[in-house]
């Protein structure tokens, strides 16, 4: 048992940031940003709520499938950080979709979410505990990054990316890892304001090793579609299309090169969306899906890595 992606929907808020944008305000520039990332633009949250942009996402995605609400029994979202500390988003979608779906979960392992989710959906699935999984991932990097730090909020975007999932004879191949460890990319928690705490002092906003975390990526990514391909005795050359997490340019190509694949195999639009964390493949699957590129049977690789330090790795069969 495994299951096929039935639908795929994606949202983004109104207003786009520019590179030129930030250099109002930046020590920073195009030529940098661009060279070093490949990031053009970025979406940011202005009077959009997380919670109206996983809906929007949502409801695109079940559309796409051609089912109702009330098939999905199940509701998983990937997010760093809800409108709420409590209830779960999930909770939230799914009232605000109009679900009766009573298995809801939040999970928050950044930029790795969407293989996360549809690793837990896969395992729902394949115990006969659901039929049809939505899997949202949300993000409001905006909200998590030091706008006065150069050199992490011109590499962030904010967006939604949904699937539905939908059980069936395709057997996915899911890897998971956990390497632990938060030196080299965290987000400190909230202080708080009880009066027995030793306030420490420090930044609250997200902190990143950069050239640590390329490293690590580019070694995660090749290692484990090696490690899916390998596990069924397939190649690089079976693969239709390879999307990974969309964080920077250049680690997408120095892995695409490491495969030895060709360009067209490793579409991308980082440079539209900066890095949506968790929501990046499942918009990158949006938009290739709604351009007609997918064709039936097509094997798809998602990978991606990020804080934890976390990576995952997922081969499905593309197909309704
Ligand atoms: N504009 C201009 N100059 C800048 C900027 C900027 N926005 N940011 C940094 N610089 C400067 C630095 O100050 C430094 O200057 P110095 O040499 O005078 O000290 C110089 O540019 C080089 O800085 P580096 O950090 O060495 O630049 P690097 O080539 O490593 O690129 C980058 C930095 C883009 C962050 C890269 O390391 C990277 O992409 N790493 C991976 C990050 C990533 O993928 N994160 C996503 C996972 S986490 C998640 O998704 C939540």
């Amino acid at each position: 048992m495994g299951f096929s992606i039935i639908g795929t929907g994606k949202s983004v808020p109104g207003h786009v940031v520019t590179n030129e944008m930030l250099s109002r305000f930046l020590e920073t520039n195009d030529e940098w940003i661009s060279s070093r990332t490949g990031i053009k633009n970025r979406n940011v949250i202005t009077d959009e709520t997380l919670l109206g942009l996983a809906s929007e996402a949502a409801e695109a995605a079940v559309s796409d499938a051609g089912i109702s609400v009330a098939d999905i029994d199940m509701i998983v979202v990937s997010t760093l950080q809800g409108d709420f500390v409590s209830p779960a988003l999930s909770c939230l979608v799914a009232q605000k979709i109009g679900s009766s779906a009573d298995k809801v979960f939040d999970i928050n392992m950044g930029c790795c979410g969407f293989v996360f989710a549809l690793d837990l959906a896969d395992t729902y699935l394949s115990a006969g505990k659901a039929e049809c999984v939505l899997v949202v991932c949300a993000e409001s990097l905006s909200k998590l990054v030091d706008w006065t730090d150069r050199s992490t909020c011109v590499l962030f975007g904010d967006g939604a990316g949904a699937v539905v999932l939908k059980k069936s004879d395709n057997k996915a191949e899911i890897i998971t890892k956990i390497e632990g460890g938060y030196e080299n990319l965290y987000i400190p928690g909230r202080m708080g304001n009880s009066p027995y705490a030793v306030k420490k002092d420090g930044s609250e906003y997200l902190a990143m090793n950069g050239r640590e975390i390329f490293k690590f990526a580019v070694s995660s990514i090749v290692e484990d579609i090696g490690t899916v391909l390998e596990n069924n005795s397939l190649s690089c050359e079976d693969v239709s299309y390879f999307l990974l997490h969309q964080a920077n340019l250049r680690i997408i190509n120095f892995s695409r090169q490491r495969l030895g694949q060709p360009e067209e195999k490793f579409p991308h639009n980082v440079e539209n969306y900066g890095n949506t964390s968790s929501a990046s493949i499942p918009i990158l699957l949006d938009d290739l899906n709604k351009q007609g590129m997918l064709k039936k049977d097509d094997l798809i690789v998602f990978s991606a890595f990020g804080a934890g330090l976390a990576r995952g790795t997922c081969l499905i069969k593309w197909g309704r």
